[in-house]
Protein backbone atom coordinates (compact mmCIF):
# COMPACT_ATOMS: atom_id res chain seq x y z
CA UNK A 1 0.00 0.00 0.00
CA UNK A 2 1.49 3.71 -0.68
CA UNK A 3 2.67 5.51 2.03
CA UNK A 4 0.34 7.64 1.91
CA UNK A 5 -1.97 6.25 3.73
CA UNK A 6 -0.20 5.08 6.84
CA UNK A 7 -1.36 6.15 9.96
CA UNK A 8 -0.48 10.32 10.82
CA UNK A 9 2.05 10.44 13.23
CA UNK A 10 1.68 10.30 16.88
CA UNK A 11 -1.30 7.70 16.71
CA UNK A 12 -0.34 3.86 16.76
CA UNK A 13 -2.57 0.23 16.15
CA UNK A 14 -2.37 -2.14 18.37
CA UNK A 15 -1.83 -5.53 17.03
CA UNK A 16 -2.34 -9.06 18.13
CA UNK A 17 0.79 -9.45 19.23
CA UNK A 18 3.73 -6.44 17.65
CA UNK A 19 7.05 -8.20 18.59
CA UNK A 20 9.36 -4.70 17.71
CA UNK A 21 7.13 -2.74 19.83
CA UNK A 22 5.55 -5.10 22.49
CA UNK A 23 3.49 -2.55 24.25
CA UNK A 24 1.50 -2.05 21.19
CA UNK A 25 0.08 -5.48 21.49
CA UNK A 26 -3.56 -5.92 22.59
CA UNK A 27 -3.97 -8.55 24.38
CA UNK A 28 -1.10 -6.72 26.91
CA UNK A 29 -4.10 -3.24 26.85
CA UNK A 30 -7.03 -5.72 27.45
CA UNK A 31 -5.02 -7.64 30.21
CA UNK A 32 -3.92 -4.43 31.91
CA UNK A 33 -7.41 -2.93 31.37
CA UNK A 34 -9.26 -5.41 33.38
CA UNK A 35 -6.61 -5.11 36.21
CA UNK A 36 -7.27 -1.05 36.30
CA UNK A 37 -11.13 -2.25 36.64
CA UNK A 38 -10.46 -4.65 39.81
CA UNK A 39 -8.52 -1.70 41.57
CA UNK A 40 -11.59 0.81 40.58
CA UNK A 41 -13.91 -1.79 41.71
CA UNK A 42 -11.95 -2.92 44.96
CA UNK A 43 -11.77 1.08 45.89
CA UNK A 44 -15.41 1.65 45.25
CA UNK A 45 -15.40 3.64 41.77
CA UNK A 46 -17.74 3.38 39.52
CA UNK A 47 -17.24 3.41 35.25
CA UNK A 48 -18.18 6.33 33.38
CA UNK A 49 -17.83 6.31 29.35
CA UNK A 50 -18.16 9.98 27.92
CA UNK A 51 -18.06 10.95 23.82
CA UNK A 52 -14.91 11.40 22.61
CA UNK A 53 -15.50 15.36 21.66
CA UNK A 54 -17.11 17.85 23.48
CA UNK A 55 -18.07 21.55 22.96
CA UNK A 56 -14.67 23.38 22.15
CA UNK A 57 -15.39 25.43 25.11
CA UNK A 58 -16.15 22.92 27.85
CA UNK A 59 -12.20 22.92 28.10
CA UNK A 60 -11.17 26.59 27.95
CA UNK A 61 -13.49 26.99 30.74
CA UNK A 62 -12.69 24.61 33.21
CA UNK A 63 -8.59 23.61 31.84
CA UNK A 64 -7.83 27.25 30.76
CA UNK A 65 -7.66 29.73 27.87
CA UNK A 66 -4.33 30.10 28.95
CA UNK A 67 -2.64 26.57 29.35
CA UNK A 68 -0.60 25.10 26.23
CA UNK A 69 -3.48 22.66 26.18
CA UNK A 70 -6.07 24.43 25.07
CA UNK A 71 -4.01 27.33 23.29
CA UNK A 72 -1.89 25.07 21.18
CA UNK A 73 -2.95 21.34 21.19
CA UNK A 74 -6.53 20.36 20.72
CA UNK A 75 -8.05 18.97 18.04
CA UNK A 76 -10.74 21.84 17.42
CA UNK A 77 -12.98 21.61 14.06
CA UNK A 78 -16.36 23.21 13.27
CA UNK A 79 -18.98 20.78 12.33
CA UNK A 80 -21.46 20.62 9.42
CA UNK A 81 -23.95 22.18 12.21
CA UNK A 82 -21.24 25.38 12.64
CA UNK A 83 -20.46 23.88 16.12
CA UNK A 84 -16.93 24.82 17.50
CA UNK A 85 -16.09 21.03 19.09
CA UNK A 86 -12.82 19.69 20.20
CA UNK A 87 -11.61 16.14 20.69
CA UNK A 88 -11.38 15.72 24.26
CA UNK A 89 -7.28 16.20 25.35
CA UNK A 90 -8.57 15.09 28.93
CA UNK A 91 -11.45 13.35 30.78
CA UNK A 92 -11.76 15.45 33.50
CA UNK A 93 -14.17 18.36 32.35
CA UNK A 94 -16.18 15.62 30.33
CA UNK A 95 -16.74 13.69 33.35
CA UNK A 96 -17.89 16.94 35.40
CA UNK A 97 -19.76 17.86 32.22
CA UNK A 98 -21.84 14.58 32.31
CA UNK A 99 -22.42 14.69 35.72
CA UNK A 100 -23.88 18.19 35.62
CA UNK A 101 -25.78 17.55 32.97
CA UNK A 102 -27.47 14.17 34.20
CA UNK A 103 -28.00 15.65 38.13
CA UNK A 104 -25.85 12.64 39.32
CA UNK A 105 -25.08 14.88 42.52
CA UNK A 106 -29.05 15.36 43.01
CA UNK A 107 -29.46 11.59 43.78
CA UNK A 108 -26.14 11.42 45.56
CA UNK A 109 -23.56 14.01 46.31
CA UNK A 110 -21.05 11.81 46.90
CA UNK A 111 -20.04 10.11 43.24
CA UNK A 112 -16.91 8.15 42.83
CA UNK A 113 -16.17 7.13 39.03
CA UNK A 114 -13.55 5.74 36.63
CA UNK A 115 -12.88 5.83 33.03
CA UNK A 116 -10.32 4.11 30.57
CA UNK A 117 -10.18 5.66 27.08
CA UNK A 118 -8.13 7.73 24.34
CA UNK A 119 -7.35 11.51 24.60
CA UNK A 120 -6.36 13.99 21.95
CA UNK A 121 -3.29 16.38 22.30
CA UNK A 122 -1.57 18.12 19.42
CA UNK A 123 2.15 17.48 21.19
CA UNK A 124 5.25 18.05 19.96
CA UNK A 125 6.42 14.83 19.36
CA UNK A 126 8.80 12.76 20.92
CA UNK A 127 9.05 9.11 23.03
CA UNK A 128 6.31 9.07 25.73
CA UNK A 129 4.27 11.51 24.04
CA UNK A 130 1.66 11.01 21.49
CA UNK A 131 -0.68 12.94 19.95
CA UNK A 132 -4.01 9.99 20.48
CA UNK A 133 -2.65 8.46 23.67
CA UNK A 134 -5.06 6.32 26.54
CA UNK A 135 -5.52 7.11 30.10
CA UNK A 136 -7.13 5.48 33.29
CA UNK A 137 -8.61 8.70 35.17
CA UNK A 138 -10.68 8.41 38.59
CA UNK A 139 -12.81 11.46 39.71
CA UNK A 140 -14.20 11.62 43.48
CA UNK A 141 -16.72 14.36 43.59
CA UNK A 142 -18.61 15.38 47.13
CA UNK A 143 -15.87 15.15 49.98
CA UNK A 144 -13.41 17.93 50.54
CA UNK A 145 -11.71 15.64 53.69
CA UNK A 146 -8.22 14.74 53.52
CA UNK A 147 -8.45 11.34 53.58
CA UNK A 148 -10.30 11.78 50.32
CA UNK A 149 -6.79 12.83 48.47
CA UNK A 150 -5.52 10.13 50.19
CA UNK A 151 -7.67 7.85 48.95
CA UNK A 152 -7.02 8.82 45.56
CA UNK A 153 -3.38 8.94 45.94
CA UNK A 154 -3.34 5.04 47.21
CA UNK A 155 -5.39 3.76 44.03
CA UNK A 156 -3.22 5.46 41.98
CA UNK A 157 -0.31 3.86 43.57
CA UNK A 158 -2.19 0.84 44.54
CA UNK A 159 -2.82 1.12 40.32
CA UNK A 160 0.45 1.24 39.38
CA UNK A 161 1.55 -1.86 41.93
CA UNK A 162 -0.90 -3.81 40.92
CA UNK A 163 -0.02 -3.76 37.16
CA UNK A 164 3.55 -3.94 38.45
CA UNK A 165 5.61 -0.93 37.86
CA UNK A 166 8.33 -0.48 40.39
CA UNK A 167 10.83 2.65 41.58
CA UNK A 168 7.60 5.22 41.10
CA UNK A 169 8.19 8.26 43.12
CA UNK A 170 5.54 10.39 44.45
CA UNK A 171 5.82 13.65 44.38
CA UNK A 172 2.78 15.90 46.66
CA UNK A 173 2.33 19.93 46.81
CA UNK A 174 -0.20 22.60 47.36
CA UNK A 175 -1.50 25.55 45.62
CA UNK A 176 -4.03 26.55 47.94
CA UNK A 177 -6.44 28.55 47.20
CA UNK A 178 -7.15 31.44 44.38
CA UNK A 179 -5.75 34.07 47.06
CA UNK A 180 -2.33 31.76 47.89
CA UNK A 181 -2.14 31.65 44.36
CA UNK A 182 -2.95 35.15 42.96
CA UNK A 183 -0.33 36.46 45.96
CA UNK A 184 2.33 33.68 44.39
CA UNK A 185 2.08 34.65 40.94
CA UNK A 186 3.13 38.32 42.00
CA UNK A 187 5.33 36.80 43.94
CA UNK A 188 7.16 34.87 41.58
CA UNK A 189 6.70 37.77 38.88
CA UNK A 190 8.62 39.85 41.03
CA UNK A 191 11.51 37.61 41.66
CA UNK A 192 11.74 36.94 37.65
CA UNK A 193 11.74 41.02 36.68
CA UNK A 194 15.46 41.18 37.21
CA UNK A 195 16.49 38.72 35.19
CA UNK A 196 13.29 38.79 32.66
CA UNK A 197 15.47 39.37 29.49
CA UNK A 198 17.68 36.22 30.44
CA UNK A 199 14.65 33.64 30.33
CA UNK A 200 13.79 31.88 27.44
CA UNK A 201 11.25 33.02 24.74
CA UNK A 202 8.84 30.56 25.84
CA UNK A 203 8.92 31.96 29.48
CA UNK A 204 9.11 35.34 28.72
CA UNK A 205 5.71 34.62 26.85
CA UNK A 206 4.49 32.79 30.03
CA UNK A 207 5.53 35.62 32.69
CA UNK A 208 2.69 37.49 31.35
CA UNK A 209 -0.32 34.85 30.85
CA UNK A 210 1.10 32.19 32.79
CA UNK A 211 3.99 32.90 34.61
CA UNK A 212 3.59 29.28 37.25
CA UNK A 213 4.50 27.45 34.37
CA UNK A 214 7.85 29.01 33.92
CA UNK A 215 8.72 26.54 37.29
CA UNK A 216 8.23 23.73 34.73
CA UNK A 217 10.93 25.21 32.29
CA UNK A 218 14.24 22.77 31.89
CA UNK A 219 16.11 25.37 30.18
CA UNK A 220 18.72 26.03 32.01
CA UNK A 221 18.84 30.00 31.67
CA UNK A 222 15.68 29.80 33.34
CA UNK A 223 16.63 27.34 35.95
CA UNK A 224 19.02 29.97 37.16
CA UNK A 225 16.42 32.29 36.84
CA UNK A 226 14.25 30.44 39.43
CA UNK A 227 17.24 29.81 41.66
CA UNK A 228 15.79 31.17 45.10
CA UNK A 229 12.23 31.98 43.77
CA UNK A 230 9.53 32.08 46.90
CA UNK A 231 7.54 28.85 47.32
CA UNK A 232 4.07 28.63 47.06
CA UNK A 233 3.63 27.05 50.28
CA UNK A 234 4.61 29.59 52.71
CA UNK A 235 1.82 31.04 51.40
CA UNK A 236 -0.67 28.60 51.98
CA UNK A 237 -3.48 30.05 53.86
CA UNK A 238 -4.16 28.29 57.50
CA UNK A 239 -6.96 26.21 56.04
CA UNK A 240 -4.90 24.83 53.41
CA UNK A 241 -1.87 24.48 55.63
CA UNK A 242 -3.64 22.34 57.55
CA UNK A 243 -5.06 20.20 55.26
CA UNK A 244 -2.01 19.52 53.08
CA UNK A 245 -0.37 18.46 56.93
CA UNK A 246 -3.62 16.51 57.56
CA UNK A 247 -2.87 14.79 53.99
CA UNK A 248 0.64 14.03 54.76
CA UNK A 249 0.06 12.57 57.86
CA UNK A 250 -2.87 10.24 56.26
CA UNK A 251 0.00 9.24 53.30
CA UNK A 252 2.53 8.20 56.83
CA UNK A 253 0.03 6.33 58.31
CA UNK A 254 -0.35 4.56 55.12
CA UNK A 255 2.96 3.95 54.38
CA UNK A 256 2.97 5.59 50.81
CA UNK A 257 6.77 7.13 50.26
CA UNK A 258 6.08 11.03 49.35
CA UNK A 259 8.57 14.05 48.86
CA UNK A 260 6.99 17.75 48.40
CA UNK A 261 8.10 19.43 45.55
CA UNK A 262 6.80 22.74 45.57
CA UNK A 263 7.14 23.27 42.42
CA UNK A 264 4.69 20.75 41.36
CA UNK A 265 3.13 22.50 38.15
CA UNK A 266 0.02 20.99 36.38
CA UNK A 267 -0.25 21.96 33.05
CA UNK A 268 -4.29 22.24 33.82
CA UNK A 269 -5.55 25.79 35.41
CA UNK A 270 -8.14 23.78 37.68
CA UNK A 271 -6.90 22.36 40.41
CA UNK A 272 -6.80 23.94 44.45
CA UNK A 273 -4.82 22.79 47.41
CA UNK A 274 -3.40 19.29 46.84
CA UNK A 275 -1.62 18.37 43.80
CA UNK A 276 0.81 15.13 43.00
CA UNK A 277 2.78 13.78 40.54
CA UNK A 278 4.11 9.89 39.70
CA UNK A 279 7.16 9.90 38.54
CA UNK A 280 9.41 7.01 37.26
CA UNK A 281 13.20 7.43 36.60
CA UNK A 282 12.32 5.36 33.70
CA UNK A 283 10.89 7.57 31.26
CA UNK A 284 13.30 10.01 30.19
CA UNK A 285 12.03 13.75 29.71
CA UNK A 286 8.21 12.60 29.56
CA UNK A 287 8.56 10.85 33.37
CA UNK A 288 5.39 11.50 34.56
CA UNK A 289 3.14 8.15 34.47
CA UNK A 290 0.19 9.72 36.44
CA UNK A 291 -1.06 13.09 37.93
CA UNK A 292 -3.99 14.48 39.72
CA UNK A 293 -4.98 16.85 42.22
CA UNK A 294 -7.90 18.33 43.55
CA UNK A 295 -10.47 21.14 41.64
CA UNK A 296 -12.76 22.19 43.83
CA UNK A 297 -14.44 24.80 41.88
CA UNK A 298 -14.80 23.36 38.32
CA UNK A 299 -18.38 21.37 38.95
CA UNK A 300 -19.93 25.31 40.06
CA UNK A 301 -18.11 27.15 37.02
CA UNK A 302 -19.33 24.29 34.77
CA UNK A 303 -23.23 24.93 35.95
CA UNK A 304 -23.67 22.24 38.90
CA UNK A 305 -24.11 23.18 42.75
CA UNK A 306 -21.05 24.10 43.96
CA UNK A 307 -19.14 20.28 45.18
CA UNK A 308 -15.24 19.43 45.77
CA UNK A 309 -13.73 17.55 43.82
CA UNK A 310 -10.21 15.42 43.51
CA UNK A 311 -9.10 13.02 40.82
CA UNK A 312 -5.92 11.74 38.79
CA UNK A 313 -4.86 10.20 35.37
CA UNK A 314 -2.39 7.97 34.42
CA UNK A 315 -0.99 7.43 30.96
CA UNK A 316 -1.26 3.79 29.78
CA UNK A 317 1.31 4.07 26.91
CA UNK A 318 3.67 5.50 29.73
CA UNK A 319 2.44 2.35 32.10
CA UNK A 320 3.42 -0.19 29.77
CA UNK A 321 7.01 1.99 28.54
CA UNK A 322 7.79 1.67 32.68
CA UNK A 323 6.90 -2.38 32.46
CA UNK A 324 9.03 -3.06 29.52
CA UNK A 325 11.80 -0.81 30.71
CA UNK A 326 11.73 -2.86 33.73
CA UNK A 327 11.85 -6.20 32.31
CA UNK A 328 8.89 -7.00 34.34
CA UNK A 329 7.12 -10.73 33.02
CA UNK A 330 4.26 -9.50 30.60
CA UNK A 331 1.28 -11.34 30.64
CA UNK A 332 1.13 -14.58 27.63
CA UNK A 333 -1.28 -13.74 24.95
CA UNK A 334 -4.97 -16.26 25.42
CA UNK A 335 -4.00 -19.09 23.35
CA UNK A 336 -6.23 -22.46 22.88
CA UNK A 337 -5.98 -24.66 25.45
CA UNK A 338 -6.71 -27.20 22.73
CA UNK A 339 -5.72 -27.59 19.11
CA UNK A 340 -7.42 -30.39 16.95
CA UNK A 341 -5.56 -31.73 14.14
CA UNK A 342 -7.75 -33.93 11.94
CA UNK A 343 -6.29 -36.81 9.32
CA UNK A 344 -8.74 -36.86 6.75
CA UNK A 345 -12.46 -35.80 5.58
CA UNK A 346 -13.72 -37.76 8.46
CA UNK A 347 -12.13 -36.87 10.60
CA UNK A 348 -12.05 -33.34 9.98
CA UNK A 349 -16.16 -33.48 10.18
CA UNK A 350 -15.52 -34.77 13.55
CA UNK A 351 -12.98 -32.87 14.80
CA UNK A 352 -15.51 -29.78 13.38
CA UNK A 353 -18.75 -31.33 15.36
CA UNK A 354 -16.29 -31.88 18.51
CA UNK A 355 -15.14 -28.27 18.37
CA UNK A 356 -18.17 -26.88 18.22
CA UNK A 357 -19.44 -28.84 20.99
CA UNK A 358 -16.68 -27.79 23.55
CA UNK A 359 -16.85 -24.22 22.81
CA UNK A 360 -20.52 -24.18 23.99
CA UNK A 361 -18.46 -25.71 26.53
CA UNK A 362 -16.65 -22.15 27.06
CA UNK A 363 -14.03 -24.29 26.24
CA UNK A 364 -10.83 -22.04 24.29
CA UNK A 365 -10.48 -24.79 21.17
CA UNK A 366 -9.09 -24.61 17.63
CA UNK A 367 -8.50 -26.33 14.50
CA UNK A 368 -6.74 -26.39 11.33
CA UNK A 369 -9.95 -26.25 8.61
CA UNK A 370 -7.31 -25.95 6.11
CA UNK A 371 -6.10 -29.52 5.26
CA UNK A 372 -2.17 -28.77 6.27
CA UNK A 373 0.15 -31.20 6.22
CA UNK A 374 1.16 -32.87 10.15
CA UNK A 375 3.88 -31.13 10.38
CA UNK A 376 2.50 -27.04 8.63
CA UNK A 377 -0.63 -27.87 11.20
CA UNK A 378 2.13 -28.46 14.24
CA UNK A 379 4.16 -25.46 13.23
CA UNK A 380 0.36 -23.25 13.73
CA UNK A 381 -0.25 -24.73 16.74
CA UNK A 382 3.35 -23.73 17.91
CA UNK A 383 2.59 -20.14 16.76
CA UNK A 384 -1.15 -20.10 17.95
CA UNK A 385 0.88 -21.71 21.29
CA UNK A 386 -1.96 -23.89 21.78
CA UNK A 387 -1.04 -25.69 25.46
CA UNK A 388 -2.42 -28.97 23.96
CA UNK A 389 -2.75 -30.60 20.63
CA UNK A 390 -4.54 -33.57 19.62
CA UNK A 391 -4.03 -35.20 15.81
CA UNK A 392 -7.51 -37.60 15.21
CA UNK A 393 -7.14 -40.04 12.35
CA UNK A 394 -8.88 -42.69 11.41
CA UNK A 395 -7.76 -45.09 14.54
CA UNK A 396 -8.25 -42.76 17.12
CA UNK A 397 -12.37 -42.53 15.56
CA UNK A 398 -12.30 -46.31 15.72
CA UNK A 399 -11.20 -46.61 19.24
CA UNK A 400 -12.65 -43.51 20.58
CA UNK A 401 -9.80 -42.22 22.31
CA UNK A 402 -7.15 -39.63 21.60
CA UNK A 403 -3.84 -38.66 22.67
CA UNK A 404 -3.71 -35.18 24.00
CA UNK A 405 -0.02 -33.99 23.96
CA UNK A 406 0.88 -31.13 26.21
CA UNK A 407 2.75 -29.10 23.68
CA UNK A 408 5.06 -26.99 26.79
CA UNK A 409 6.42 -30.68 27.90
CA UNK A 410 5.73 -32.97 25.10
CA UNK A 411 3.97 -35.38 26.83
CA UNK A 412 1.32 -37.28 26.14
CA UNK A 413 -1.81 -38.69 27.72
CA UNK A 414 -4.35 -40.96 25.84
CA UNK A 415 -7.86 -39.53 26.88
CA UNK A 416 -11.66 -41.17 25.71
CA UNK A 417 -13.31 -39.13 23.71
CA UNK A 418 -16.36 -38.72 26.18
CA UNK A 419 -14.17 -37.72 29.07
CA UNK A 420 -12.35 -34.70 26.99
CA UNK A 421 -14.86 -32.10 27.90
CA UNK A 422 -14.63 -32.61 32.10
CA UNK A 423 -10.80 -33.13 31.10
CA UNK A 424 -10.46 -29.65 28.96
CA UNK A 425 -12.62 -28.20 32.47
CA UNK A 426 -10.38 -29.61 34.59
CA UNK A 427 -7.23 -27.72 33.10
CA UNK A 428 -8.97 -25.12 32.41
CA UNK A 429 -9.41 -24.47 35.90
CA UNK A 430 -5.94 -25.40 36.51
CA UNK A 431 -5.02 -21.56 38.36
CA UNK A 432 -8.18 -22.12 40.43
CA UNK A 433 -7.79 -24.95 41.79
CA UNK A 434 -4.12 -24.52 42.60
CA UNK A 435 -5.83 -21.60 44.19
CA UNK A 436 -7.90 -23.44 46.28
CA UNK A 437 -5.19 -26.19 47.07
CA UNK A 438 -3.33 -23.29 48.20
CA UNK A 439 -5.59 -21.77 50.69
CA UNK A 440 -6.17 -25.42 51.80
CA UNK A 441 -2.63 -26.47 52.85
CA UNK A 442 -2.23 -22.95 54.54
CA UNK A 443 -2.47 -23.31 58.34
CA UNK A 444 -5.39 -20.75 59.33
CA UNK A 445 -4.80 -17.89 62.24
CA UNK A 446 -7.86 -17.92 64.13
CA UNK A 447 -10.77 -20.28 64.27
CA UNK A 448 -13.52 -17.50 62.36
CA UNK A 449 -10.93 -17.60 58.93
CA UNK A 450 -11.31 -21.73 59.02
CA UNK A 451 -15.17 -21.06 59.19
CA UNK A 452 -14.67 -18.63 56.44
CA UNK A 453 -13.06 -20.85 54.42
CA UNK A 454 -15.44 -23.90 54.81
CA UNK A 455 -18.62 -21.40 54.23
CA UNK A 456 -17.14 -20.48 50.96
CA UNK A 457 -15.89 -23.87 49.72
CA UNK A 458 -19.04 -26.20 50.85
CA UNK A 459 -21.28 -23.56 52.34
CA UNK A 460 -20.98 -25.66 56.11
CA UNK A 461 -18.95 -28.14 57.70
CA UNK A 462 -21.00 -31.53 56.42
CA UNK A 463 -20.70 -30.15 52.46
CA UNK A 464 -16.82 -29.45 53.22
CA UNK A 465 -16.72 -32.96 54.76
CA UNK A 466 -18.41 -34.17 51.97
CA UNK A 467 -16.01 -32.46 48.94
CA UNK A 468 -12.84 -34.14 51.26
CA UNK A 469 -14.77 -37.60 51.04
CA UNK A 470 -15.03 -37.00 47.01
CA UNK A 471 -11.69 -35.77 46.69
CA UNK A 472 -10.82 -39.34 49.14
CA UNK A 473 -13.06 -41.22 46.36
CA UNK A 474 -11.20 -39.63 43.07
CA UNK A 475 -7.81 -40.51 44.73
CA UNK A 476 -9.07 -44.03 44.86
CA UNK A 477 -10.60 -44.58 41.69
CA UNK A 478 -7.44 -43.17 39.70
CA UNK A 479 -5.41 -45.14 41.73
CA UNK A 480 -7.69 -48.21 40.72
CA UNK A 481 -7.41 -47.33 37.11
CA UNK A 482 -4.14 -47.12 36.77
P1 LIG B 1 -2.31 15.21 32.82
O1 LIG B 1 -1.15 15.36 33.78
O2 LIG B 1 -2.40 16.19 31.73
O3 LIG B 1 -3.61 15.22 33.72
O4 LIG B 1 -2.28 13.76 32.21
C1 LIG B 1 -2.21 12.62 33.01
C2 LIG B 1 -1.21 11.61 32.44
O5 LIG B 1 -1.51 11.34 31.07
C3 LIG B 1 0.24 12.10 32.40
O6 LIG B 1 0.85 11.92 33.66
C4 LIG B 1 0.84 11.21 31.33
O7 LIG B 1 1.19 9.96 31.90
C5 LIG B 1 -0.32 11.02 30.37
N1 LIG B 1 -0.16 11.90 29.20
C6 LIG B 1 -0.47 13.19 29.09
N2 LIG B 1 -0.19 13.67 27.85
C7 LIG B 1 0.30 12.61 27.15
C8 LIG B 1 0.75 12.44 25.80
N3 LIG B 1 0.73 13.42 24.92
N4 LIG B 1 1.20 11.20 25.44
C9 LIG B 1 1.19 10.18 26.32
N5 LIG B 1 0.78 10.29 27.59
C10 LIG B 1 0.33 11.49 28.01
C11 LIG B 1 -4.88 15.15 33.23
O8 LIG B 1 -5.15 14.84 32.10
C12 LIG B 1 -5.93 15.41 34.28
N6 LIG B 1 -7.26 15.27 33.65
C13 LIG B 1 -5.78 14.45 35.44
C14 LIG B 1 -6.81 14.66 36.50
C15 LIG B 1 -7.92 13.92 36.67
N7 LIG B 1 -6.84 15.64 37.38
C16 LIG B 1 -7.95 15.53 38.12
N8 LIG B 1 -8.61 14.50 37.69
Amino acid sequence: MAKDYDAPPGVFDLLPSDPKEPWRSSYLWSHSESIMRNVAKNFGFAEIRTPIFEKTELFSRSVGEETDIVSKEMYSFVDRGGRNLSLRPEGTAPVIRAVVEHHLQHAEPLQKLFYIGPMFRYERMQAGRYRQFHQFGAEALGVRSPEQDVEMIDMAMTLFASLGLKNLSLQISSLGGKKTREAFREALKNHLKGSFDALSETSRRRFETNPLRILDSKDPQDQLALKGCPSILDLLEDDSKEHFIRVQELLNKLQIPYTINKNIVRGLDYYNDTVFEIISGELGSQNSVGGGGRYDTMIEELGGKSSPAIGFAAGIERIFQVLISQNSTLPKAPAPLLYLIPLGERAKLECFELMAFLRKQSLPVDMDLSSKKLGKAMQRANQINASFVAVVGDQELETGKIALKEMETGKGAEVPLKSLPRILEILSKQKETETIIEELLRPFDTAEEAKFFINKIGGSVEETTHLIESLKKAVAQMKEIS
